[in-house]
């Protein structure tokens, strides 16, 4: 019954997704804004959280067990309220790590997959589903209506929050650019999309505890690094490793600005 009542969501999506092109008017946001009124309390994203429970409980890998023993930092197998803590310091592999490191290093560990078995498709496409993104989807769901709470208090996390801040406002590549390029004034936009200020306490907020998001212009759910991997593209700077500590730190600088914060996602995007 679930199923069928949000792959009609998915369809009124594509219907809907016409006016972005259409649009002359107004913002994409503002077209956003709309997609969410229209869609009440319904998101696609449902479906990537339903597919990523049954992923956490279901037995896989060469020891053939579920991750229901992945510790996200808050004891084994505690789901609840985990997200809203990450990235945080992981005293078993002595680093700081996002929650996609984590799993990964959960699917390893617990699971018996190899590195390279673990990362493969960290992002799905229609016939190709992410493992990641489920899972990352799930996870992130379970903290819903929580504060955010990256701690940044480890000297491994203030060490990360320092190396983000600094990735932030690194300028360079063709363009000269830095994230802090475009999002550091506020009400600034390119074509029609809002740049958040990342530097405003409540642009930060809404901004960070609404991803992971289900994009409606890639029909996927998206992940902070795919987040970040488009962005540093749109920097002009080569796309980051995945799940590299570098991104994590990134991470870590966002989470922590974005303290406070109640947590509202998957989210729905452009
Ligand atoms: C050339 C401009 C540009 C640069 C440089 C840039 N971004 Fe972005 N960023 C964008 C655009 C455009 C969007 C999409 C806005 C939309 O879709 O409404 C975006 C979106 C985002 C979002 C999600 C916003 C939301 O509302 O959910 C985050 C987070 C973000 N950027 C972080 C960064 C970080 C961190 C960097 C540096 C690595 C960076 N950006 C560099 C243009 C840029």
């Amino acid at each position: 019954m679930k199923n069928l009542s949000t792959s009609g969501v998915v369809l009124s999506l594509i219907a809907a997704a016409c006016p972005f092109t259409a649009s002359a008017q107004g913002s994409a946001t503002d077209e956003i804004a709309k997609y969410r009124q229209m869609l009440a309390d319904g998101n696609p994203a449902e479906l990537w959280e339903a597919r990523g429970e049954d992923l956490w409980k279901k037995k896989a890998g060469p020891k053939n067990v579920s991750l229901e023993q992945c510790d996200l930092g808050k004891g084994a197998g505690v789901v609840k309220g985990a997200y809203a803590e990450l990235p945080r310091y992981f005293k078993d592999t002595n680093k700081v790590m996002d929650l996609e490191q984590r799993l990964i290093e959960c699917r390893t560990k617990l699971q018996g997959l190899t590195h390279a078995e673990a990362v493969k498709t960290p992002f799905g496409s229609v016939g190709n589903p992410s493992t990641i993104e489920g899972l990352v989807a799930y996870i992130a769901g379970e903290s819903r209506g929580m504060k955010m709470a990256a701690s940044a208090t480890h000297p491994a996390e203030k060490r990360a929050y320092e190396i983000g801040k600094q990735m932030f406002f690194y300028r360079g590549g063709s363009h000269d650019f830095a994230c802090a390029t475009c999002h550091s004034a506020s009400g600034q936009r390119i074509r029609l999309q809002q740049l958040p200020n990342l530097l405003d306490k409540k642009d930060a907020q809404a901004t960070y505890a609404s991803w992971p998001a289900y994009r409606v212009s890639q029909g996927e759910v998206r992940t902070m690094q795919h987040r970040l991997n488009d962005c540093y593209r749109q920097q002009r700077f080569p796309e980051p490793g995945y799940a590299s500590d570098s991104l994590t730190a990134l991470t870590m600088y966002l989470a922590k600005n974005a303290e406070g914060a109640v947590y509202d996602g998957p989210a729905l995007k452009r």
